[in-house]
């Protein structure tokens, strides 16, 4: 199988994983949206740091140029949309400036993540299957707060983190397509995705029960 048929089999794979997130949760009658929101933002905070971490970390160690550039750039998207919520959150009213996401430690999947060596499955985990269900998952958030009739955040998600977050995604397209052209590198990737796609669920269930919002933005 060459590297496109790949992509394609993998993007399959991830759809059906995925399909469970296509409808958009209504809120429940009497949801008090201005706190659950602005905890939905903090988790969004460690989201992107994580991902800007993640990316920093990899393209010292990735030897493809093509790759190592577009880590940089999403190293550089990602702490601007950490920056972009924690002026949002300031604005509603949550002291936010020294708000260190990570004071607590790293979430499972971010060391998950450290663990991947080779560049098919990091791009198959960290921007394939990660930026895929940020997809996903802040198509929910951003009807969550229209719902909630909070346009300024919403319109922040919408024309320039959730934008930007499908470009990390097809990134991993482009160069899946291109460096997992092997059947080693691709059982590796497809490993990856998999497992990454069955950690983001956790994180997911767990942030719900904490929010009350089944919406958990991501990066
Ligand atoms: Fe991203
Ligand atoms: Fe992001």
């Amino acid at each position: 199988m060459n590297g496109a048929e790949f992509v394609e089999q993998l993007q399959r794979e991830m759809d059906a994983v995925l399909a469970k997130l296509d409808t958009v949760p209504v809120a429940p009658p009497g949801q008090e949206y201005a706190s659950a929101i602005q905890e939905l933002l903090k988790i969004a905070l460690k989201s992107e740091l994580e991902a800007s971490e993640m990316a920093a970390l990899w393209m010292s160690t990735t030897p493809e140029l093509d790759v190592k550039l577009a880590l940089a750039r999403q190293c550089g998207d990602e702490a601007r949309h950490f920056l972009m919520i924690q002026q949002r959150l300031q604005q509603l009213g949550v002291e936010a400036r020294n708000l260190n996401p990570v004071a607590h430690g790293y979430s499972p999947l971010y060391h998950y993540l450290r663990t991947l060596h080779s560049t098919a499955e990091r791009l198959a985990a960290g921007q394939f299957a990660r930026e895929g269900i940020a997809q996903k998952v802040n198509l929910q958030f951003i009807a969550y707060v229209e719902q909630s009739g909070d346009e300024q955040t919403a319109r922040m998600f919408r024309e320039t983190i959730a934008p930007e977050e499908d470009a990390h995604h097809e990134f991993a397209v482009r160069m899946l397509q291109k460096y997992a052209n092997t059947p080693d590198a691709q059982e590796k990737a497809r490993a990856a995705m998999h497992k990454t796609l069955s950690l983001a669920d956790e994180l997911r269930e767990v942030a719900a029960e904490r929010t009350g919002a089944a919406v958990i933005p991501a990066s």
